[in-house]
């Protein structure tokens, strides 16, 4: 198959496309490598790729037009898995232009690209902050989701709605994928896995939001990228269900689904996992919870499981062992 992946050399996009590069496609990587972290980590995780003559790179921005249009034709995808983003909850509070235009105009570009190439399956990546404030949990795809509480979400639920209008106008088979809190090797500078055995390591304090009394539903990497793998090959089809409570829309071959772990984890108990996997206590700086921040994420997956037959079932302290076995042999910190 020939199949366009945006975001490649960030976390996910790096580990779905060399996934799809083993197995033997023909995949076109498009990332401009933002300076939202660590540009060299980036660089670092597409080199893993250039041993492959069947993946190709085009480093442009999904907001330019021209570009994106050469990188669609040279492609001429049958799926397109978008994952580019500019991620990140705590930094859409200082930085909200960046994600209107990544995610937003962004997004439309490849929505827009992938009705015009008439392809098979566009599979689009959103996020458990899409659920903002609800309360009821586990958190299920047919839920309503009224009340992001960032800008990040917002862009995000902004996405999802312009890729249903398109998916309703034009047909385009369409499949949103809530992720959450995705952890593991060649992971995130930004996020708190990372950031904690980083702070561990340097003997530095580690900054533990509302005191500790968080939950997160936290979905290995690996995990997340099988179960993205699998959904490539179910694009929806309008009027016809899986289950009693498909996300399917009524009126487009359109659906949303939640991939975690279905788990969710004391952040407390994270942190001590890190702790055990590293052989260190931390020195831990409790502080108030942070604006935007929601207190629990909990994924349902069952739908997950009745399209692909697969539910996330890594045990958080395999999962973290994994990350800092990886992080010492990437960064030598001993
Ligand atoms: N990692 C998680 O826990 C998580 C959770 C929920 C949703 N997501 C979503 O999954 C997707 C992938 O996330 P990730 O964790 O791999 O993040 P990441 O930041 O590692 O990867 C995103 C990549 O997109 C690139 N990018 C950003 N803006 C771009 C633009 N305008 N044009 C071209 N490239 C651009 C970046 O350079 C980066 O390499 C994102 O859409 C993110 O919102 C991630």
């Amino acid at each position: 198959m020939k199949i366009l992946v945006t975001g490649a050399a960030g976390f996910i996009g790096s580990e779905l496309s060399l996934r799809l590069a083993k197995e033997g496609h023909d995949v076109t990587g498009v990332d401009c490598f933002t300076p939202y972290y660590d540009v060299s980590l980036k660089r670092d995780r597409v080199k893993r790729l250039a041993a492959y003559e069947n993946f190709r790179m085009h480093e442009v921005k999904v907001e330019d037009e021209a570009a994106m249009t050469a990188a669609f034709q040279d492609s001429a995808p049958d799926i397109v898995v978008h994952l580019a983003a500019q991620a990140g909850v705590r930094y859409s509070l200082d930085h909200p232009r960046e994600y209107i235009s990544s995610n937003i105009v962004g997004s439309f570009n490849v929505i827009e690209l992938a009705r015009q190439h008439n392809i098979r399956h566009l599979v689009l990546a959103s996020t458990s902050s899409a659920y903002g404030a609800n309360q009821k949990f586990p958190f299920e795809e047919t839920d309503a989701a009224p009340h992001p509480l960032t800008i990040y979400a917002a862009t995000k639920l902004s996405s999802e709605l312009i890729a249903h209008s398109h998916s309703h106008l034009y047909g385009t088979p369409t499949t949103l994928l809530r992720f959450f809190s995705v952890y593991g090797p060649w992971g995130r500078p930004d996020m708190a896995f990372f950031l904690f055995t980083d702070r561990i390591f340097k003997g530095q304090p580690i900054d533990v939001y509302n005191h500790g009394d968080l939950m997160r539903d936290f979905t290995y990497v690996d995990d997340l990228v099988e179960a993205i793998r699998r959904l490539m090959d179910k694009p929806p089809v309008k009027g016809e269900p899986v289950t009693r409570n498909d996300s399917l829309s009524p009126v487009a071959p359109y659906r949303l689904v939640n991939i975690g772990h279905n788990e969710p984890v004391r952040l407390m108990d994270y942190i001590e996992a890190i702790e055990t996997s590293i052989g260190r206590t931390a020195v831990k700086n409790m502080l108030d919870m942070q604006p935007g921040d929601v207190k629990q994420t909990y994924a349902d997956v069952s739908l997950l499981k009745a399209l692909t037959g697969y539910v996330p079932t890594t045990d958080v302290r395999d999962g973290i062992q994994s990350f800092v076995d990886w992080y010492r042999d990437y960064y030598k910190p001993d």
